[in-house]
């Protein structure tokens, strides 16, 4: 076996380089002190308790023209989620949110998406907290996805998950253990669906690998699961607050967040797919069978419109870099 050192470290290291790492546009780590826009050196300690015991939490966020979307609801999130597992970082939200706009700084990019981690950090390759004496941050800015709208007008097909759905103390947490969620992307995949959604013990709908689902009733409401069992995803409690607009115009009778079973969905008129990534999605058939009328719906399409013109020009939650 080959053994590596100071001496030959750079030269085995430039002969890494994959293609989808220019994907990769740059890296703030707490543990180098700095930022570095070379892929190959966007590195994590394996002895950091993120690597080995999923030991923290993480946000992502995106920027459309220069600016990021809603920052601080993801990093006040974030700031949550770590204070649910014990973790807390030094310098509080505010330095979290200055090396974030300095990475995004860095990567230059008009559209990007942005990933915020706080980890246990290194220490020992055990399992126990207090053997990390500090926190690490890491920071990543990396090429921005399609929302799901662009590539497939005609909308989602779904499936319900096998997949166990997490216990409220998990799921509400956005840590960095995502294992039932890499099941359920893995099982859409195989299933050749676009997205697969859990249903917990109770027969209540939760939510997909990444993203939270919703129902427009035939009566006219727009209805998402309570979020006291579920992430309470930034693009949902958004997408709420635009849609109080649409209950103003009569395009809908009202909104709630309320229980909801499978035959809620199989009697629905539209169902949504919410994320930062894929923005608004309508669902066009769920276990095989056409959702409403078999193609989005207008409550659907009338959200992803106004979210994507907020997300552009909303001023108020746009932080430029
Ligand atoms: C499990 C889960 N649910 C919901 C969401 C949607 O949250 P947001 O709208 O803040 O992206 C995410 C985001 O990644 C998620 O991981």
């Amino acid at each position: 076996m080959r053994t590596i050192d100071f001496s030959n470290y750079l030269d085995v290291l430039s002969g890494l380089r994959k293609p989808w790492q220019g994907q990769y546009h740059a890296m703030y780590s707490s543990v180098l002190g700095g930022v570095t826009r070379d892929p190959l050196l966007m590195q994590v300690p394996i002895d950091d308790h993120l690597v080995h015991r999923g030991d923290g939490v993480f946000d992502t966020f995106k920027c459309v023209g220069r600016a990021a979307y809603n920052l601080d609801a993801h990093l006040r999130r974030l700031m949550r989620s770590a204070a649910a597992i014990g973790l807390s970082w030094p310098g509080g939200i505010g330095e979290i949110r200055k090396l974030t706009l300095g990475t995004l700084a860095a990567a230059d990019r008009e559209a990007c998406s942005g990933r915020v981690m706080i980890a246990r950090g290194p220490g020992s390759f055990g399992v126990s907290p207090y053997e990390s004496p500090e926190p690490a941050l890491y920071i990543v800015v990396y090429a921005a996805g399609v929302p799901f709208m662009d590539k497939h007008p005609e909308g989602a097909s779904v499936r319900r998950s096998q997949v166990p759905v997490k216990p409220a103390r998990f799921a509400t947490v956005k840590n960095c253990n995502y294992l039932p969620n890499v099941m359920m992307k893995r099982e859409s995949v195989d299933w050749g669906v676009d997205f697969v959604v859990g249903f917990d013990s109770d027969g209540f709908m939760a939510e997909g690998a990444t993203e939270n689902f919703g129902l427009v009733t035939k009566k006219g409401e727009l209805l998402f699961p309570r979020v006291e069992g579920v992430l309470d995803g930034t693009t949902m409690l958004r997408v709420m607050q635009l849609a109080e607009a649409l209950v103003e115009a009569g395009d809908l009778k009202a909104i709630a967040f309320r229980d909801i079973t499978e035959a809620d969905v199989r009697g629905a008129a539209e169902m949504l797919i919410v994320g930062t990534t894929i923005n608004v999605v309508s669902v066009r058939s769920f276990e095989g069978v056409p959702v409403g009328d078999g193609a989005p719906g207008p409550v659907g399409g009338a959200l992803n419109a106004r979210l994507m013109s907020d997300i552009a020009t909303n001023d108020a939650l746009r932080t430029a870099y």
